[in-house]
């Protein structure tokens, strides 16, 4: 059985950083390596978890036989009908580090980088943490319709006996929110927006098809595993959208139906947030990050 990198899966960690990385030039059979490699015990010391993902295309080319088929990195923006745009900014490799506080966060962040500095640069860096349990900037609840842990690794990690056994596909955005506009509506109209209630997470039953779970409603798209997090600060933040699954296309086809390209309606929630950043990486099972590190 092929297992999976268990930080996807991790619980109480209010505290995270998300590093992206681009390889110097010819380095990327080394930086994989490298990348892999920080898996060592001394990397997992301090309660802090670590998640490794590879551009797919990238893994693919060196580890054909351990790719999932069709895997494509976030290679152009998406375009909504209106010119609404979600911009791609693909990066080589990210590491996604959580903890149960900033400071081992910080430190194991600060020694990957220091370790892989001759290979590749940093790309982009975002660090977050939890607000008010399990809200996002919003306000809402935000993970309410997540699978529970146990459905969670059927549904984001790809099945035994296929090519990528025990690996994810990662899609990592990072949104920033109007937060002036947003808290300038009456919470009657945000609920609209999300269509669901602000206290407690209910599902309304007249949702509007413009609200964000319509909009991405998974008994229509496929059902993904999501571990957002905020990030920013006082006047200038927003969240970070980490999903997960075993299969791309519930992902794309989440993000087109968002933009209204399939029907022409715009997820509401998107007139309050902008996509700054987009990103697939590839999350191997431990052991094809065994395998990468001695390859
Ligand atoms: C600013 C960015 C985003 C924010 C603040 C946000 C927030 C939320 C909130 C509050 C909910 C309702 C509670 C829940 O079930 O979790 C929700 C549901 C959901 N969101 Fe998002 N979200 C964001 C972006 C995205 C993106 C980019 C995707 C997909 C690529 C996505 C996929 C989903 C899914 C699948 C659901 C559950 C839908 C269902 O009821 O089946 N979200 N989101």
């Amino acid at each position: 059985m092929q297992t999976p990198q268990i930080g996807i899966f991790a619980l109480g960690t209010s505290s995270t950083a998300y590093l992206e990385f681009d390889a110097r030039d010819g380095t990327t059979r080394d930086l994989v390596g490298a990348i892999a490699s920080l898996r060592e015990p001394r990397m997992t010391i301090g309660g802090v978890n670590l998640v490794v993902g590879f551009r797919p295309e990238l893994w693919r080319d060196l580890f054909p036989a351990e790719a999932p088929a069709g895997v494509e990195g976030f290679n152009h923006d998406l375009v909504g009908p209106d010119g609404y745009r979600m911009p791609a900014t693909q990066h080589d490799a990210v590491l996604w580090l959580s903890g149960s506080a900033y400071d081992v966060v910080f430190d194991v962040a600060r020694g990957a980088i220091a370790e892989l500095a001759e290979l590749a640069s940093v790309a982009d860096e975002t660090s977050s943490w939890s607000y008010r349990h399990d809200r996002d900037l919003t306000g809402f609840i935000d993970g309410t319709e997540n699978p529970t842990l146990v459905e969670a690794a059927e549904l984001a990690l790809i099945a035994d006996g296929r090519p990528g056994a025990g690996g994810s596909i990662l899609l990592l955005q990072k949104w920033s929110h109007d937060a002036t506009a947003w808290e300038s509506l009456p919470v009657a109209d945000q609920e609209q927006v999300i269509g669901r209630t602000k206290d407690e997470s209910i599902e309304l039953t007249d949702k509007p098809p413009e609200s964000h779970v319509a909009r991405t409603d998974q008994d229509r798209f496929g059902k993904i595993f999501r571990r957002n997090t905020p990030y920013g600060t006082v006047t200038d933040h927003g969240t970070i959208f980490v999903g997960l699954s075993a299969d791309q296309r519930p992902l794309v086809a989440m993000l087109e139906s968002m933009l209204g390209l399939t029907d022409g309606v715009r997820d509401a929630l998107t007139r309050y947030t902008q996509p700054l950043t987009g990103a697939y990486y590839f999350v191997p099972s431990t052991q094809g990050l065994q395998r990468a590190s001695t390859a």
